[in-house]
């Protein structure tokens, strides 16, 4: 049994505390908010500096806007072990708001008795290693500060916080509104105006569709990504596509790449989130460089402080909450033993393996913890690291749906395919 302490209370920290608890262990959730569900928990609050920028801003956890849906169908939102079913009172789209996923995550909690490991309005604000071996976590409660020592501790505080801005000769002397997707939460105050999007990422896509209502025009800024080699970026509605941004200026003027102009009211950067882990101490032992957080072997322990310091929930582009809960349950059994890590030395090649081949592939740092185009097969890796029975098949081809469908951007995929779509790609799973 060890002493372990999770901090954050959201997904990651929540299968964390379950996976731990049963696997004997003595656990403690440390949680800044009042509740569980991370950042499921929408607030019509946001940061008190729309782009994020200024150091003593109030910020809010949360990125939900209010029309947010998964873009996964529920089949695959949810765990392996505690599946997000369909029910009574629910809502019953294969593609459901955040709201049906939030008590989700509530009900998760009470089933596993979650709340009573959390110390709630508790934030973590430094771990550091004494003496070379426990851990120290200090916190902050009220006006109250505690250290308390652990003998591992688990990072679960969530990478989509910390904003990412969009780098554009003279967009600081922008006359107009400008903000960061973070902050985005209803399209009210854009009704009637010219904006523009920077990005084409998940939160753009939603963001543009859902402004588009009330805007005059949208206009989304794009790198065009190998992924859209060749194909025509379909202009819907009032929403057109262009390239990056040439220049920005103070009267409102907008050009971009590709000769295009116009006179903007207001700027969204969609351009994404910065790893950001301030409490941890390491003596640079792990460092976050360029969006890589590292070494570490298969995104979860530092070789040299494994199997006491270890990160759940870094990755992307996969099916979130299996790959979260595999790594969680992996943890779990390594600290108990069940579950044996290489060592040092062959955990560190691993991952000089791994970046090499990243480069070889001309993939940038960035791109570390995407589990696309490489490490497609990562889960079924820790599948047979935990040793549980290989995945059903039609997970992963109701995954390659949804990835197709964000390439192609097709606007109504989340509610033109019926559950007869979904039940026919898990017959064709099981059957081969
Ligand atoms: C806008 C948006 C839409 C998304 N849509 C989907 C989707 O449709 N499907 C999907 O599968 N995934 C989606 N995701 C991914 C989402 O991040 C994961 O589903 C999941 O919520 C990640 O959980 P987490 O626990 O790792 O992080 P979080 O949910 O961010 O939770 C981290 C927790 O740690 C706490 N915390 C942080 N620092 C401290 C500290 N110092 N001390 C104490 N507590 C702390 C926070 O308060 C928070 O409760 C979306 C993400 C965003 C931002
Ligand atoms: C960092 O250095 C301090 C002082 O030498 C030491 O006590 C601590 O254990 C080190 N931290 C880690 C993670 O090794």
């Amino acid at each position: 049994m060890v002493k372990v302490a999770v901090i954050g209370a959201g997904v990651s920290g929540m299968v964390a505390a379950k996976e731990l608890q049963q696997e004997g262990h003595n656990v403690i959730v440390f949680e800044k908010n009042n509740r569980v569900g991370g950042t499921w928990i929408y607030t019509s609050k946001s940061d008190s500096d729309p782009l994020s920028i200024d150091p003593t801003r109030e910020t809010v956890h949360s990125s939900v806007y209010l029309s947010l849906r998964t873009n996964l169908p529920r089949h695959i939102m949810g765990f392996l072990d505690y599946p997000l079913s369909k029910r009574e009172s629910g809502d019953p789209r294969t593609f459901p708001g955040h709201e049906e996923v939030l008590r989700f995550l509530e009900e998760f909690a009470d089933e596993f008795g979650i709340h009573e490991l959390t110390r709630f309005e508790t934030e973590v604000v430094k771990v550091e290693r004494k003496g070379g071996k426990d851990w120290v976590v200090e916190s902050r409660g009220g006006d109250s500060v505690s250290r308390e020592v652990f003998e591992a501790v688990v990072v679960c505080s969530g990478h989509y916080v910390e904003p990412r801005l969009a780098v554009v000769p003279g967009i600081e002397n922008f006359g107009g509104f400008q903000m960061h997707s973070h902050n985005y939460r209803v399209p009210h105050s854009f009704k009637d105006q010219v904006v523009i999007l920077i990005g084409l990422g998940t939160s753009s896509f939603d963001i543009s569709r859902d402004i588009a209502r009330l805007a005059k025009e949208v206009h989304v800024a794009t790198r065009p990504k190998p992924d859209l080699k060749g194909r025509k970026l379909e202009n819907v509605r009032n929403i057109c596509f262009h390239t990056l941004i040439k220049c920005v200026y103070e009267d409102g003027l907008v050009a971009f790449e590709d000769g295009f102009s116009i006179y903007a009211d207001a700027i969204i950067h969609c351009t994404g989130y910065k790893y950001h882990i301030p409490f941890l101490e390491t003596n640079g032992t792990v460092t976050i460089e360029d969006n890589r957080v590292g070494p570490l072997y298969k995104h979860v322990f530092p070789p040299s402080l494994a199997p006491c310091l270890s990160f759940i929930g870094l990755t992307f582009k996969e099916i979130t909450f299996s790959v979260i809960e595999l790594q969680a349950k992996w943890i779990a059994r390594v600290l108990s033993g069940k579950v044996l890590l290489p060592d040092e030395e062959e955990m560190m090649a691993s991952i000089k393996d791994f970046y090499q081949s990243m480069e070889e592939n001309g993939l940038s740092k960035r791109q570390t913890h995407s589990l696309r185009p490489l490490q497609g097969d990562y889960k079924h890796w820790l599948v047979e690291q935990i040793g549980l029975p290989p995945l059903e098949d039609w997970r992963d081809n109701m995954l390659m749906e949804c990835l197709k469908n964000s390439i192609e951007m097709n606007e109504m995929f989340r509610d033109e395919w019926d559950d007869n779509y979904w039940d026919a790609i898990i017959q064709s799973g099981s059957a081969s």
